[in-house]
């Protein structure tokens, strides 16, 4: 099978070129093809021939998206539509990228596949939107909304925590925030298996188990054996640009349904600490 990797640079992207096997995978980062660029994204997708794409490619910064919209459409959007419409045109068959911040929070059970969206930051209308356009243009794509994503090769949250431990006696962390882990890894190899198993409509992908940021900076520390204390704070506290949602535990009852079990995020963060280079 020939697969074509949109955002192959990434924190998600280089799991997928790393884990991927017994299959001819290419990755592409913004310089071999902005994916603003329909007619680069063609061009790139022609020579390629794949069977499958995967779009991890997006504007990321959900902070920056909110002062910067234009460019967050332009991407995370009309991008996506660029690849898709490229993805029909030589047959290929489609998983992108989305998010649980195309929710709200205001659930207190998991979210499931087919709750309405109502994104509250630019970042998750970008997304959403996005969502909509590829189900109309390509109603057989697999759409994989994931969260809170950690691995190696970038910036993420267990390495900052870890960081900023080594140096500060204390840290607050916000425990209003409740949602799903993800390493990079094991979203990788369920988006590998996603492929094989000709997957299509929308589907969530996180580690099992849910915590607040608060909880997970907690067992980040005492995983990594730090003597440093983690002080729950409320979002109000730590202001920041974009809304995020309060509650975005995703339902993983579509992905078992396609035979797909995740490993819980305590397993993945150890996992995860012991290939972080110390
Ligand atoms: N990180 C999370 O917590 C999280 C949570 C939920 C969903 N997601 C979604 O999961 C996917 C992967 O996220 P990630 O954290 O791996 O992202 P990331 O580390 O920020 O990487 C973004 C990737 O997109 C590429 N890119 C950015 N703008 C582009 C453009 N205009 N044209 C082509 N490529 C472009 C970057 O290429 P360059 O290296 O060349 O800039 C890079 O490869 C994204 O769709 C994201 O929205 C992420």
């Amino acid at each position: 099978m020939r697969v074509t990797i949109f955002g192959g640079s990434g924190l998600l992207g280089k799991a997928l070129m790393h884990e991927w096997s017994g299959d001819a995978v290419t990755g592409l980062c913004s310089h071999d093809a902005d994916i603003r660029d329909a007619r680069r994204v063609e061009e790139v997708v022609r020579e390629a021939r794949p069977e499958w794409i995967v779009l991890a490619a997006a504007y990321t910064d959900v902070d920056g998206c909110e002062s910067n919209q234009e460019r967050a459409f332009a991407v995370n959007r009309d991008g996506a539509v660029n690849v898709a419409t490229a993805a029909k045109k030589v047959g290929a068959r489609l998983v992108f990228l989305s998010s649980d911040y195309v929710f709200d929070g205001k659930k207190s059970t998991p979210y499931k596949t087919g709750d309405a969206r109502n994104p509250q930051s630019v970042y998750g209308r970008s997304k959403a939107e996005a969502e909509v356009k590829l189900l109309e243009l390509m109603p057989d794509c697999c759409i994989a909304r994931t969260s809170w994503l950690f691995g190696l090769g970038g910036k993420c949250f267990p390495d900052t925590i870890l960081k900023l431990a080594a140096s500060r006696p204390a840290l607050d962390v916000v425990d209003d925030q409740r949602g799903c882990p993800t390493y990079t890894v094991d979203l990788a190899r369920a988006i590998m298996q996603l492929c094989r198993k000709d997957a299509r409509g929308i589907v969530h992908v996180t580690n099992a188990g849910d915590c607040t940021w608060f909880e997970f900076a907690e067992e980040i520390v005492s995983s990594a054996g730090l003597t440093t204390t983690v002080r729950p704070v409320s979002s109000q506290q730590m202001a920041r640009p974009a809304s995020r949602p309060a509650y975005s535990v995703l339902s993983p009852t579509r992905l078992q349904a396609l035979g797909i079990e995740m490993p819980s995020w305590h397993d993945a963060l150890r996992r995860y600490l012991k290939q972080r280079p110390s």
